[in-house]
């Protein structure tokens, strides 16, 4: 991939418009990090073939070999409170779901916080991370997994992932317009502080509302029937009990109670 190739389908200001793409890098959020602390601007976007050591939500191990899939990491340096980074994470995740329909003609849901699905099989993670200075948000940056490539998914995956069947134009057209519409709703998140603006659609693709799900927050477990989504992205489960809470998506797992879903 070139350094200017999402240029012919980018339709943005800043997001996207700093480019970097390697070969291998150990992961595309590691890379954003380093760019960050060396001083590179809001927008940046950088992209890998392979990563060595990708990484998932919760400490997790992100499978990342060369085999079409996207792997890439977007740097942001909002002037925000810290509790507003999850925010953020919702509003890539709403931007990656209608960008894949767009380009790719796929229908996909959304288990909240920020797994992209076809049906109830994983299409896209996001794992957002966070670089803090004295309390403020120094940096924030959105790694962003998709499944472009794998036309042999291995086959203990079979049942839980979804490749999106595309080449490497369409590939760079999916990455640029999920960077047109990432920037579409980050400003109107500026504008406002609150997610109400995509409230509504992003309930029609929640997967998990109106199923009972089981909360893991560290040290607390517990089951409910997820409602929809609050106008800070927390996610409104219906406790067993008729309690109704928020919950935040910072360290928590929603996982259905028969599976994944
Ligand atoms: C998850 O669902 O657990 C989140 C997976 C996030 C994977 C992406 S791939 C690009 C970026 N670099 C990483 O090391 N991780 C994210």
């Amino acid at each position: 991939m070139r350094n200017n190739a999402l240029k012919p389908y980018l339709t943005t200001a800043w997001a996207g418009q700093c480019f970097l793409y390697e070969e291998e890098t150990d992961s595309t959020n590691l890379m954003a990090k380093r760019l960050a602390k060396e001083g590179a601007a809001h927008g940046t976007l950088v992209c890998a073939a392979r990563q060595s050591a990708g990484r998932g939500r919760r400490g997790r191990t992100w499978i990342s070999e060369e085999n079409g899939n996207i792997y890439m990491s977007l740097l942001l340096r909002p002037d925000m409170e810290p509790s507003h980074a999850p925010m953020m994470t919702l509003i890539m995740a709403y931007s990656v779901a209608k960008a894949v329909e767009q380009v790719c003609k796929v229908k996909t849901g959304i288990k909240w916080p920020n797994d992209i699905l076809n049906g109830t099989k994983k299409i896209c993670g996001i794992l957002t991370e966070m670089g803090m200075d004295k309390g403020m948000i120094s940096y924030v940056v959105i790694g962003v997994g998709i499944n472009t490539g794998q036309m042999e998914i291995p086959e203990e995956l079979k049942d839980k992932a979804f490749s999106l069947d595309i080449g490497k134009e369409q590939k760079e057209e999916l990455m640029a317009v999920c960077m047109n519409l990432f920037e579409e709703n980050y400003e109107t998140f500026a504008g406002c502080g609150s997610l109400k603006f995509l409230k509504e659609e992003y309930e029609t693709r929640l997967v998990n509302r109106g199923k009972t799900v089981c909360v893991l927050e560290p040290g607390n477990e517990y089951r409910g029937r997820a409602l929809g989504i609050t106008e800070k992205g927390e996610l409104l489960v219906e406790k067993e009990t008729g309690e109704i809470v928020e919950v935040y998506s910072g360290e928590v797992s929603v996982r259905g109670v028969y599976g994944y879903v």
